[in-house]
């Protein structure tokens, strides 16, 4: 173990439930946050970015106890340490924000002490953090994840998205609290939404599969959540409906939301044709009231990594510019 360690983690963002998966399907997205992290003397906590703010900069962070976690599942003590944090992942709008740090915490702070937990064993404190595995296995691993987390053990495997896979998201400038949009779910369901959602998460996970994308359609539709959390989102239920007749191969509320997320074919639909997407989008939202801002992104193939090629002299952000110089996303407050 070297104590001496500075390293340099980078996150993916990530979709959760792809409509009826439900705490159980995830992807990660090319939209990133980055935690450098190195043990020492006193705790110092820097956040750079607009995405940071309010975030606490002592030792109720949330990186720094989820590290401390990780610490003491490897058995060492190590109380002080230096992290700075930045992220291009919106707050609270159901881009997976909170699962990428956690995830960057736990990736980060097992490298400071040379790995001696598994992914497997960092997936499973993740999952038990999170409550749910998709945002954070979907962080953890990339690509698209179908998981479970029963409460003890979570399980997962990953599904590989096609290269012609696409996403837009169409952010809403409000932001809404996970625990808000969890709260408005009922706390049982009939049978016929259940078998209805277990019909159709299937089918999506065999869809995706198999790269039968011209299911999708048919596949992403839910009964569990997204109901429930239309009326916190107005225009969800209109863009829920109508987004495949203006090419969307499917349309979901991602997370628990208020972004709302569309999958595209890159082949099949033009670039006409995506403009006319993401209008159908933004106008929806605005005839609600809804400022929103669209990004388009792709499935991220890659989970949280322990970058090389930092310069420990130069800031967290200084790095980030130097090595992503040409990230363009600008979200809202
Ligand atoms: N599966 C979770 C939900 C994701 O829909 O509430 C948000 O953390």
């Amino acid at each position: 173990m070297s104590a001496g360690r500075r390293v340099y983690v980078k996150i993916p963002a990530s979709t959760a439930n792809l409509g009826p998966g439900f705490d159980s399907l995830g992807m990660a997205l090319n939209l990133y946050a980055w935690i450098e992290m190195a043990i020492a003397d006193k705790t110092t906590i820097r956040l750079y970015g607009e995405q940071m703010e309010g975030i606490p900069t002592d030792k109720s962070n949330l990186v720094y106890k989820v590290a401390q976690q990780v610490f003491e599942a490897a058995g060492v003590d190590h109380p002080e340490l230096d992290i700075a944090m930045y992220s291009d992942i919106p707050l609270t709008r159901g881009l997976g924000s909170s699962a990428s740090a956690i995830v960057g915490a736990l990736v980060a702070a097992n490298a400071v002490i040379g790995r001696p937990l598994s992914d497997d064993r960092l997936f499973q404190m993740a999952s038990a953090l999170e409550k749910h595995p998709d945002n954070v296995g979907a962080s953890l691993f990339g690509g698209i994840i179908a998981a479970f987390w029963d409460g003890t053990r979570a399980e997962q495997l990953r599904i590989e998205p096609e290269d012609r896979l696409e996403v837009l998201v169409a952010i809403p400038q409000f932001q809404l609290a996970t625990e808000k949009a969890r709260h408005v779910l009922p706390t049982s369901i009939a049978m016929q939404d259940a078998v209805f959602n277990v019909g159709h998460s299937s089918l999506l996970v065999a869809a995706l599969s198999l790269g039968r994308y011209d299911m999708i359609r048919h596949a992403m539709r839910d009964a569990l959540h997204q109901p429930y959390r239309a009326p916190l989102i107005p225009g969800m239920s209109d863009i829920l409906e109508h987004a495949v007749d203006h090419g969307a191969l499917g349309v979901a509320l991602s997370g628990a939301g208020p972004t709302l997320l569309a999958l595209v074919d890159g082949e099949q639909l033009d670039a006409a044709g995506k403009a006319q997407l993401e209008r159908f989008l933004l106008d929806t939202l605005q005839g609600e009231g809804i400022a929103a801002e669209t990004l388009w992104l792709r499935p991220c193939l890659q989970g949280a990594q322990v970058l090389t090629g930092f310069d420990p002299l130069c800031t967290l952000i200084e790095n980030i510019n130097a090595h992503h110089p040409h990230r363009t996303v600008r979200i809202m407050g």
